[in-house]
């Protein structure tokens, strides 16, 4: 029996490992091979993501304290509605739907503050994605980026900006990948993603041939 393609494709990882960057260009890849693409993200442009957002723009020197429970809970709150709203519509319709960041995201940043089990336990009706790429980057560069890119545009500092804290995830995404295999999670493709954008690109493809799209 052949593989079903895969069609709901997340990537993940720390602040400045790429994920942007490649949702779009993969998109572009993937509508060029005459497929039809939903591109979108998390804190979805819902409501609920909308809020989320203005709750993380904080300055992680001064926060307004939002509490971190209702922060994980607002973040899964957006997932559910996001799903119903864009995502499972497009899946439903044939479309290929490529989300920056999702579970994954709520596992890695809100396990920081919140009891991971519970975090996990509020995420476990998110439909699981057909591919889950996850950037691997250390702390240290992503932050190097994240600088660079925040001198040039007048992008908001937000709360899980400090070192400290992107060491943190940078780890927490690091353990997903050691520990998924032995968890049953499916389908996590681990992507290094120190190389340049076109050598990540062209890997993150090349996967998604080798499944069949
Ligand atoms: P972005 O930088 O990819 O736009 O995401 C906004 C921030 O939200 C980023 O720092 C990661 C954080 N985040 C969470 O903490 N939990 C989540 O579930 C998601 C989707 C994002």
């Amino acid at each position: 029996m052949t593989e079903p393609l895969p069609r709901f494709l997340v990537f993940e990882g720390i602040d400045g490992s790429g994920t942007t960057t490649q949702c779009r260009l993969i998109a572009e890849r993937l509508r060029a091979r005459g497929h039809r693409v939903v591109e979108t993200r998390e804190p979805s442009p819902g409501a609920v993501g909308r809020l989320t957002r203005e709750l993380l723009a904080d300055d992680p020197e001064r926060p307004r304290s939002v509490d971190p429970a209702c922060l994980a809970l607002l973040f899964a709150a957006d997932r559910l509605e996001h799903l119903r709203r864009e995502i499972l519509p497009a899946l439903d319709d044939g479309q290929i739907v490529l989300c920056d960041r999702y579970v994954v995201s709520s596992w890695v940043y809100q396990s920081l503050d919140c009891d991971p089990q519970w975090v996990r336990a509020i995420n476990r009706e998110a439909r699981w994605p057909d591919l889950t790429f996850v950037f691997d980057l250390p702390a240290e560069v992503g932050l190097a980026r994240v600088a660079s890119r925040r001198a040039q545009t007048d992008e908001a500092v937000e709360r899980f900006d400090l070192p400290a804290t992107q060491r943190r995830l940078a780890a927490g995404y690091a353990e997903v990948l050691a520990r998924g295999p032995s968890e049953g999670l499916r389908d996590l493709v681990r992507v290094d993603a120190s190389a340049s954008i076109e050598a990540v690109g062209e890997a993150i493809f090349a996967e998604l041939l080798r499944r069949g799209l």
